[in-house]
């Protein structure tokens, strides 16, 4: 009997090993399946939250832009810069792409869904770019910081071209 328990104790805890494992990596290896497993309250909601997002990232794209190429004033961008790597990344956005929610009112392509995993290597490639982004703006080379700014555009339209409508 205590054996039993035993065996027991141990397959549980191998099964919950596994089910946290698989909670920790849900952003990149699978596509959220229904909106319960997010924290949005509908579709409509992760839909608009995601477009509102990309957005004002955008806008502090604009504005990092003004910052290092045309000011070449690295203290101002400092809080930019911390702001677009949160919010311009594989675990901030990919949550937001909630599997179907393609059609009206999106203009995600439904590819993305069948090529997850290259989706999320977009939003890898767009985080590189960003941290030597970031490296260069700290060292206040500002060259190299408006070279990293075009490669992060860049890869922005890359993902645009295959998995956006125009
Ligand atoms: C890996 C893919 C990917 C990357 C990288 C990416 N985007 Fe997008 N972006 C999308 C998709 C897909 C949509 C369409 C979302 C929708 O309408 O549901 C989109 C939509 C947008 C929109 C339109 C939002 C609206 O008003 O509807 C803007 C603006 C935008 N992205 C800016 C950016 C910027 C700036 C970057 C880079 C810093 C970037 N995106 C990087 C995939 C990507």
């Amino acid at each position: 009997m205590r054996v039993g328990v035993a065996t027991l104790a141990i397959t549980i805890s191998g099964v919950a090993t596994l089910a946290s494992a698989g909670a920790n990596a849900d952003s990149l290896n699978a596509a959220p399946a229904h909106v319960d497993e997010t924290r949005f309250s509908s579709e409509r909601e992760a839909v608009m939250w995601r477009q509102q997002e990309l957005k004002d990232i955008e806008s502090l794209m604009r504005q990092l832009r003004f910052d290092l190429v045309n000011n070449q004033d690295a203290q101002s961008a400092k809080p930019r810069l911390k702001e677009l790597k949160e919010r311009a990344s594989a675990d901030n956005l990919m949550p937001a792409f909630i599997a179907g929610t393609h059609g009206p009112g999106s203009d995600a392509r439904p590819e993305l869904w069948e090529e997850w995993e290259r989706f999320g290597a977009g939003f890898h490639d767009m985080e590189q770019h960003i941290d030597t982004l970031i490296e260069a703006a700290n060292a206040g080379e500002y060259r190299a910081a408006a070279k990293a700014l075009s490669d992060t555009g860049r890869s922005c339209k890359s993902c645009h071209r295959q998995y956006r409508y125009d």
